[in-house]
């Protein structure tokens, strides 16, 4: 499976549970890799999108320990056994921080955004994938720039 999420100089990922910044171009590149595929998320991060609603285009997997959670348009998943039963290989898992923690192990290639700031007041974090020997560093993008935001792309694979 794939994963994307974008984080700051710590691996930070979001505050008080949003994101820490939105970049249009990241939100772009976000949507143009995931559409046609599966997205993996926890409730947590279905809850930060516009309306609460899934991502169109993609079948959302969503995880949920609440049986009376039932959004339209979405499949909902108790545990990670069910999920991995149902997830194909060419699924996202796009957050957050819990979903990220839990799934990692089962993906081969991470397509990172890194935010050249570092957020004091974040609260959930990725993990940092320079500091594990598994993940080597396939490509790195061009330093891009979007209203004084610094940022590019790395995309890791799994050794
Ligand atoms: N920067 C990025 O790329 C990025 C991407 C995505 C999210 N984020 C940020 O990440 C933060 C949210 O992360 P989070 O960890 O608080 O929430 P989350 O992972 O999105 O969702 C957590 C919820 O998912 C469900 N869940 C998680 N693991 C489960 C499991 N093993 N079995 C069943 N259900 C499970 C639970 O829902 P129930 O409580 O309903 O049981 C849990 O409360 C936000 O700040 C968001 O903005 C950042």
């Amino acid at each position: 499976m794939n994963v994307i999420a974008a984080v700051d100089r710590n691996w930070a990922i979001g505050k008080d549970g949003d994101q820490l910044i939105y970049i249009s171009e990241d939100l772009r590149r976000f949507k143009a890799l995931t559409t046609g595929h599966p997205v993996i998320l926890g409730r947590g991060t279905l809850a930060t999108f516009p309306g609460g609603r899934p991502l169109k285009g993609r079948r959302n997997l969503i995880l949920s320990r609440n049986p009376d959670f039932a959004p339209e348009g979405a499949e909902v998943f108790p545990n990670l056994e069910a999920l991995l039963a149902a997830a194909p290989e060419d699924a996202f898992v796009i957050g957050g921080a819990s979903v990220y923690r839990a799934l990692l192990d089962r993906c081969d290639t991470a397509y990172i955004t890194k935010i050249a700031r570092s957020f004091p007041d974040a609260d959930c974090w990725f993990p940092d994938l320079d500091r594990r020997p598994e993940w080597r560093v396939a490509e790195r993008g061009p330093d891009l720039e979007e209203k004084g935001v610094n940022f590019h792309y790395v995309t890791y694979r799994r050794i």
